[in-house]
Protein backbone atom coordinates (compact mmCIF):
# COMPACT_ATOMS: atom_id res chain seq x y z
CA UNK A 1 0.00 0.00 0.00
CA UNK A 2 2.93 2.36 0.58
CA UNK A 3 4.61 1.73 -2.38
CA UNK A 4 1.02 2.66 -4.10
CA UNK A 5 0.94 5.80 -2.72
CA UNK A 6 4.40 6.64 -2.86
CA UNK A 7 4.61 5.79 -6.77
CA UNK A 8 1.15 8.41 -7.15
CA UNK A 9 3.44 11.00 -5.98
CA UNK A 10 6.27 10.63 -8.22
CA UNK A 11 3.60 10.69 -10.53
CA UNK A 12 2.04 14.01 -9.74
CA UNK A 13 5.78 15.39 -9.72
CA UNK A 14 6.36 14.45 -12.96
CA UNK A 15 3.29 15.89 -14.25
CA UNK A 16 4.22 19.40 -12.41
CA UNK A 17 7.61 19.23 -14.13
CA UNK A 18 6.37 18.80 -17.84
CA UNK A 19 3.66 21.26 -16.82
CA UNK A 20 6.88 24.30 -15.79
CA UNK A 21 8.73 22.68 -18.74
CA UNK A 22 6.23 23.89 -21.25
CA UNK A 23 5.34 27.01 -19.35
CA UNK A 24 8.80 28.04 -19.60
CA UNK A 25 9.83 26.94 -23.23
CA UNK A 26 6.86 28.77 -23.93
CA UNK A 27 8.04 32.00 -22.04
CA UNK A 28 11.45 31.59 -23.92
CA UNK A 29 9.86 31.83 -26.91
CA UNK A 30 7.54 35.02 -26.44
CA UNK A 31 10.77 36.58 -25.38
CA UNK A 32 12.83 35.47 -28.25
CA UNK A 33 9.97 36.54 -30.86
CA UNK A 34 10.57 40.40 -29.66
CA UNK A 35 14.01 40.22 -31.72
CA UNK A 36 11.16 39.88 -35.07
CA UNK A 37 11.11 43.57 -36.68
CA UNK A 38 8.90 44.31 -39.77
CA UNK A 39 10.66 42.89 -43.11
CA UNK A 40 12.36 40.20 -40.90
CA UNK A 41 13.58 37.33 -42.92
CA UNK A 42 13.61 34.04 -40.36
CA UNK A 43 14.62 31.10 -39.94
CA UNK A 44 12.72 29.09 -38.54
CA UNK A 45 13.39 26.55 -35.82
CA UNK A 46 12.61 22.70 -35.32
CA UNK A 47 11.31 21.03 -32.47
CA UNK A 48 8.72 21.61 -29.85
CA UNK A 49 9.95 25.13 -28.60
CA UNK A 50 10.77 26.08 -31.92
CA UNK A 51 7.10 25.54 -32.45
CA UNK A 52 5.38 28.47 -29.96
CA UNK A 53 8.19 30.77 -31.56
CA UNK A 54 6.16 30.24 -35.49
CA UNK A 55 3.11 30.32 -33.33
CA UNK A 56 3.94 33.66 -32.20
CA UNK A 57 5.05 35.05 -35.30
CA UNK A 58 2.18 33.80 -37.09
CA UNK A 59 -0.22 35.65 -34.30
CA UNK A 60 2.46 38.78 -34.83
CA UNK A 61 1.44 38.69 -38.57
CA UNK A 62 -2.15 38.38 -38.32
CA UNK A 63 -2.69 41.18 -35.44
CA UNK A 64 0.21 43.30 -36.18
CA UNK A 65 0.27 43.18 -39.78
CA UNK A 66 3.63 42.68 -39.79
CA UNK A 67 5.61 41.59 -43.23
CA UNK A 68 8.01 38.64 -42.25
CA UNK A 69 8.90 35.60 -44.78
CA UNK A 70 10.26 32.43 -42.75
CA UNK A 71 12.64 29.54 -43.78
CA UNK A 72 11.91 26.75 -42.27
CA UNK A 73 14.72 24.09 -41.12
CA UNK A 74 12.20 20.80 -41.39
CA UNK A 75 8.94 19.54 -42.88
CA UNK A 76 7.52 20.16 -39.68
CA UNK A 77 8.61 23.52 -39.78
CA UNK A 78 6.90 24.08 -42.62
CA UNK A 79 3.50 22.62 -42.34
CA UNK A 80 3.37 24.60 -39.11
CA UNK A 81 4.31 28.33 -40.65
CA UNK A 82 1.98 26.98 -43.04
CA UNK A 83 -1.01 26.48 -40.83
CA UNK A 84 0.09 29.69 -38.85
CA UNK A 85 -0.07 31.82 -41.84
CA UNK A 86 3.87 32.49 -41.82
CA UNK A 87 4.59 33.18 -45.32
CA UNK A 88 7.81 30.86 -46.68
CA UNK A 89 10.60 31.47 -48.71
CA UNK A 90 14.07 29.71 -49.03
CA UNK A 91 17.89 30.25 -49.12
CA UNK A 92 17.98 30.75 -52.73
CA UNK A 93 15.51 34.09 -52.42
CA UNK A 94 17.47 35.10 -49.61
CA UNK A 95 21.07 33.31 -48.93
CA UNK A 96 21.27 35.96 -45.78
CA UNK A 97 18.82 35.93 -43.34
CA UNK A 98 17.87 38.83 -40.82
CA UNK A 99 17.34 35.97 -37.76
CA UNK A 100 17.21 32.69 -36.86
CA UNK A 101 15.33 31.16 -33.75
CA UNK A 102 15.65 27.88 -32.97
CA UNK A 103 15.39 25.15 -29.62
CA UNK A 104 18.61 23.42 -28.43
CA UNK A 105 19.18 19.79 -26.44
CA UNK A 106 21.68 20.76 -24.65
CA UNK A 107 23.91 24.92 -23.68
CA UNK A 108 27.07 25.18 -21.70
CA UNK A 109 28.14 28.48 -20.46
CA UNK A 110 29.61 29.53 -23.68
CA UNK A 111 26.63 29.11 -25.77
CA UNK A 112 27.59 25.73 -27.56
CA UNK A 113 25.00 23.56 -28.51
CA UNK A 114 24.10 20.07 -29.04
CA UNK A 115 21.28 19.99 -31.39
CA UNK A 116 19.13 17.47 -33.62
CA UNK A 117 16.93 15.41 -31.21
CA UNK A 118 14.52 16.19 -33.97
CA UNK A 119 16.94 14.81 -36.99
CA UNK A 120 17.01 18.70 -38.29
CA UNK A 121 20.55 19.19 -37.69
CA UNK A 122 22.04 19.94 -41.56
CA UNK A 123 19.07 22.67 -42.54
CA UNK A 124 19.26 23.84 -38.90
CA UNK A 125 22.82 24.35 -38.87
CA UNK A 126 22.60 26.00 -42.22
CA UNK A 127 20.13 28.35 -41.21
CA UNK A 128 21.59 29.06 -38.38
CA UNK A 129 25.19 30.11 -40.22
CA UNK A 130 22.80 32.42 -42.88
CA UNK A 131 21.38 34.43 -39.81
CA UNK A 132 22.62 37.89 -38.71
CA UNK A 133 21.72 37.06 -35.50
CA UNK A 134 21.26 33.49 -33.91
CA UNK A 135 18.84 33.46 -31.40
CA UNK A 136 17.62 29.94 -28.98
CA UNK A 137 14.86 28.93 -26.93
CA UNK A 138 14.78 26.45 -24.37
CA UNK A 139 13.86 25.56 -20.84
CA UNK A 140 16.81 25.70 -17.94
CA UNK A 141 16.88 21.89 -17.88
CA UNK A 142 18.89 22.17 -21.12
CA UNK A 143 22.36 23.80 -19.43
CA UNK A 144 25.60 21.77 -18.38
CA UNK A 145 28.57 21.95 -17.62
CA UNK A 146 29.98 20.28 -20.29
CA UNK A 147 28.00 19.00 -23.58
CA UNK A 148 27.70 15.63 -23.99
CA UNK A 149 27.17 14.96 -20.68
CA UNK A 150 24.37 12.04 -20.31
CA UNK A 151 23.50 12.81 -23.67
CA UNK A 152 24.51 11.71 -27.47
CA UNK A 153 25.75 13.74 -30.06
CA UNK A 154 23.43 12.70 -33.14
CA UNK A 155 25.36 12.98 -36.87
CA UNK A 156 23.76 13.32 -40.02
CA UNK A 157 25.59 9.99 -42.27
CA UNK A 158 24.88 9.60 -46.06
CA UNK A 159 23.72 5.85 -45.73
CA UNK A 160 26.22 4.67 -48.19
CA UNK A 161 29.20 5.12 -45.53
CA UNK A 162 27.46 4.07 -42.88
CA UNK A 163 29.39 1.58 -42.16
CA UNK A 164 32.44 3.10 -42.69
CA UNK A 165 31.62 6.03 -40.55
CA UNK A 166 30.65 3.74 -37.71
CA UNK A 167 34.10 2.06 -37.40
CA UNK A 168 35.49 5.72 -37.25
CA UNK A 169 33.49 6.94 -34.56
CA UNK A 170 34.98 4.04 -32.51
CA UNK A 171 37.77 4.63 -33.31
CA UNK A 172 37.10 8.34 -32.02
CA UNK A 173 36.36 6.46 -28.60
CA UNK A 174 32.57 7.19 -29.67
CA UNK A 175 29.51 4.77 -29.19
CA UNK A 176 27.55 5.06 -31.79
CA UNK A 177 23.99 3.79 -32.40
CA UNK A 178 21.87 4.16 -35.64
CA UNK A 179 18.48 6.30 -34.80
CA UNK A 180 14.82 3.89 -35.33
CA UNK A 181 12.59 5.46 -36.84
CA UNK A 182 9.07 6.18 -34.90
CA UNK A 183 5.89 4.53 -36.99
CA UNK A 184 8.50 2.62 -39.37
CA UNK A 185 10.37 0.03 -39.21
CA UNK A 186 14.18 0.44 -40.11
CA UNK A 187 16.20 3.70 -39.50
CA UNK A 188 14.98 7.31 -39.25
CA UNK A 189 15.51 9.17 -42.42
CA UNK A 190 16.25 13.04 -42.28
CA UNK A 191 14.60 15.11 -44.33
CA UNK A 192 17.75 15.18 -46.58
CA UNK A 193 17.10 11.11 -47.28
CA UNK A 194 19.96 10.64 -44.66
CA UNK A 195 20.65 8.45 -41.74
CA UNK A 196 21.31 10.00 -37.91
CA UNK A 197 23.74 8.29 -35.68
CA UNK A 198 23.63 9.21 -31.96
CA UNK A 199 26.81 9.02 -30.21
CA UNK A 200 27.86 9.08 -26.93
CA UNK A 201 31.19 10.18 -25.74
CA UNK A 202 30.56 11.33 -22.46
CA UNK A 203 31.05 14.91 -21.63
CA UNK A 204 33.65 16.47 -23.94
CA UNK A 205 36.03 18.79 -23.38
CA UNK A 206 36.63 20.64 -26.52
CA UNK A 207 33.79 20.75 -28.76
CA UNK A 208 35.20 22.44 -31.61
CA UNK A 209 37.80 19.96 -31.93
CA UNK A 210 35.23 17.42 -31.41
CA UNK A 211 33.45 18.75 -34.48
CA UNK A 212 36.14 18.86 -36.92
CA UNK A 213 37.20 15.52 -36.61
CA UNK A 214 33.86 14.35 -37.03
CA UNK A 215 33.67 16.36 -40.18
CA UNK A 216 36.73 14.89 -41.20
CA UNK A 217 35.05 11.40 -41.56
CA UNK A 218 33.70 11.33 -44.93
CA UNK A 219 30.48 10.80 -45.49
CA UNK A 220 29.49 12.46 -42.25
CA UNK A 221 27.17 15.05 -43.93
CA UNK A 222 26.89 17.27 -40.48
CA UNK A 223 27.27 16.82 -36.56
CA UNK A 224 24.74 18.22 -34.02
CA UNK A 225 27.40 20.41 -31.96
CA UNK A 226 26.91 24.04 -32.95
CA UNK A 227 29.88 25.90 -31.60
CA UNK A 228 30.03 29.31 -31.62
CA UNK A 229 27.39 29.95 -33.62
CA UNK A 230 24.19 31.19 -30.88
CA UNK A 231 24.50 34.63 -29.80
CA UNK A 232 21.37 34.63 -27.46
CA UNK A 233 19.59 32.06 -25.13
CA UNK A 234 16.26 32.28 -23.82
CA UNK A 235 16.18 30.14 -20.93
CA UNK A 236 12.65 29.67 -19.37
CA UNK A 237 12.53 29.12 -15.74
CA UNK A 238 9.61 28.16 -13.33
CA UNK A 239 8.99 31.77 -12.87
CA UNK A 240 10.74 33.90 -15.05
CA UNK A 241 13.75 33.80 -17.76
CA UNK A 242 17.08 34.46 -18.11
CA UNK A 243 18.63 35.94 -21.30
CA UNK A 244 22.28 34.86 -21.88
CA UNK A 245 24.42 36.52 -24.65
CA UNK A 246 27.60 34.63 -26.25
CA UNK A 247 30.94 37.26 -25.02
C1 LIG B 1 15.66 19.35 -33.72
C2 LIG B 1 16.34 20.16 -32.69
C3 LIG B 1 15.47 20.75 -31.62
O1 LIG B 1 15.57 22.13 -31.68
C4 LIG B 1 15.94 20.23 -30.30
O2 LIG B 1 15.85 18.81 -30.32
C5 LIG B 1 15.10 20.78 -29.14
O3 LIG B 1 13.78 20.32 -29.25
P1 LIG B 1 12.69 20.66 -28.14
O4 LIG B 1 12.49 22.13 -28.15
O5 LIG B 1 11.48 19.87 -28.60
O6 LIG B 1 13.22 20.16 -26.82
O7 LIG B 1 17.52 20.36 -32.68
O8 LIG B 1 16.58 18.77 -34.62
Amino acid sequence: MKKFWSGLGKSKLRREKVVWREEARKRAALEAVKHVQDGFIVGLGSGSTAAYVIQEIGEKIRLEGLRISGVPTSHQAMMLAVHCGVPLTTLNEHPQLDLAIDGADQIDRDLNLIKGGGGALTREKIVASAANLFVIVADETKTVEKLGTNHTIPIEVLPFALPTVMVKLRELKGKPVLREGGGKVGPSVTDNGNFVVDVDFGPVDDVKELDLQLKLIPGVIETGLFVGMADVVYLGKPDGFEKLVRK
